[in-house]
């Protein structure tokens, strides 16, 4: 079998777990960053030049000029977002974009939003979704209507698929008697200006990663969300409509289901989640709202506070099992400095019984009880750590407990927003 030189970044919880930051971390050895799920729901927070940026759409390697970014397949693009992302990189001096788009992306049309936004509105238990068209743009993919970047280039086949789509949704909010309609002309002259705007980006992204694989190329590939978002092994029905497994990456990229060497699941010292849905070990304190102020838990995208809980292991063995992980990258160590004691949910019962697994109802997750570990906490400043012997006593402990409990290695942990206070506990790539 080949060994590629591949490394899949993905998040290990709810999202949010920095993997913005960690796939840059890497970036700057990498020849290739391929975002490969998800669409604008993204928000990757990447410290460049002492500069905060929210990337969405835009891969987490366009920071470094010798990285190709890819948008592959498998993603949902919102070509006004995609732009606005650009222009805000551009006006930024950050000029230099290296960018390939894939011909067979799926396009999240304006309309697409406005549905999520009347799904959520018009739902009896709403999902708390970003509102970025992510749930009904996959939704016209796999009913087979979805318009495609390659179908911006063919004029009769886009004229004729947007007015179709268009008057379908048109039909459903008059039967709905929703008080909206979808204007074609406006959407269609949006397309073809944006159609060459990005043109020059457009290609056949399967083959230009499977080219780079085969000349041993480094090759990253993002995951967007975390693994319990996602639409098969997430907390359903409170998840997005991809899959952010690494097991997804081949399908969604078009390359060979042995192209991933390692799986670096970027995981939180602690947890968090915006949105609904079942969160075992949340917790709503003193504690909790120092957590959200330091570690800055306000959502990328949507400005949303994020929910906080304590670290779970279930979630890890999750992860493991439904994505593989090579190893765990943990985040946000610094966040927890100052705490007395820190909990970690180390199992779940109902009743007597210990549960294996996450159960698949979302009502009988919502009852399960967590029992906890207590750690010993520390207060010395860690951010300027440089290496896992520095750290003090107690989080080298709490680093270890998350090994042992977990199964996975940790072979990094990070101690601050910014790129340098990354620190390899093995050497990764
Ligand atoms: P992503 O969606 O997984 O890329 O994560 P987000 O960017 O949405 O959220 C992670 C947040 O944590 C961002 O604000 C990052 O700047 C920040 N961050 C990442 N790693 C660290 C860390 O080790 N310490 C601290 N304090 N902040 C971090
Ligand atoms: P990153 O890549 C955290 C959540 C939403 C909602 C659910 C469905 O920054 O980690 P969607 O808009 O996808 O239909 O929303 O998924 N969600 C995220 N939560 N981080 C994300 O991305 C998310 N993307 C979607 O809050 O609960
Ligand atoms: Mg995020």
């Amino acid at each position: 079998m080949k060994k590629y030189n591949s490394i899949a970044i993905v998040g290990t919880q709810w999202g949010d777990e920095g993997k913005g930051k960690i796939t840059n971390y890497f970036a700057s050895r990498a020849d290739y960053v391929v975002r490969y799920q998800g669409g604008g729901n993204a928000g990757h927070s990447i410290i460049y030049n002492n500069e905060r940026f929210g990337l969405h759409l835009l891969p987490s390697g366009i920071f470094n000029t010798n990285v190709k970014n890819v948008l592959s397949n498998g993603v949902v693009i919102d070509l006004k977002g995609l732009l606005n992302e650009i222009e805000g990189l551009k006006k930024a001096g950050i000029v230099d974009i290296s960018l390939f788009i894939s011909d067979r992306a799926h396009i999240v049309f304006p309309y697409h939003k406005e549905i999520d936004a009347l799904q959520e509105e018009n739902r009896k238990s709403t999902i708390g979704t970003t509102k970025q068209g992510i749930g009904p743009a996959y939704t016209d993919k796999v009913a087979r209507i979805g318009i495609r970047i390659i179908d911006l280039y063919d004029d009769d086949y886009l004229k004729e698929k947007l007015q179709e789509n268009i008057e379908e949704k048109n039909r459903i909010f008059k039967a709905m008697k929703i008080d909206k309609k979808i204007d074609f002309e406006e959407t269609y002259k949006f397309a073809l200006e944006a159609r060459e705007k990005i043109k020059h980006y457009v290609v056949d992204s399967s083959l230009l990663v499977f080219k780079a694989l085969e000349k041993r190329k480094k090759v990253l590939f993002e995951g967007a969300q975390g693994i319990l978002l996602c639409l098969d092994h997430g907390t359903y029905p409170f998840v997005t409509s991809s899959s952010p497994t690494s097991s997804s990456i081949p399908l969604n990229v078009g390359i060979p289901s042995y192209s991933i060497s390692q799986t670096i699941g970027v995981t939180k010292a602690y947890v968090t989640r915006v949105g609904k849905g079942a969160f075992p070990t949340e917790f709503e304190n003193e504690i909790s709202k120092k957590i959200r102020e330091v570690g800055k838990e306000y959502g990328t995208t949507t400005g949303r506070a994020r929910r906080i809980g304590w670290f779970d292991v279930t979630l890890i063995k999750h992860a493991k099992r439904v994505s593989g992980l090579t190893g765990i990258s943990i985040t946000l160590l610094d966040v927890l400095t100052g705490i007395k004691e820190l909990k970690i949910g180390i199992n779940y019962t109902i009743g007597e019984h210990i549960l294996e697994s996450i159960p698949a109802s979302e009502r009988i997750y919502n009852d399960v009880k967590v029992n906890y570990v207590i750690l010993p906490g520390w207060n010395e400043n860690i951010s300027k750590v440089k290496s896992f012997y520095d750290l003090p006593k107690n989080a080298k402990k709490y680093l270890e407990a998350i090994e042992n409990y977990t199964g996975v290695p940790v072979v990094q942990f990070s101690v601050g927003p910014k790129k340098e206070q990354t620190i390899n506990i093995e050497n990764i790539w």
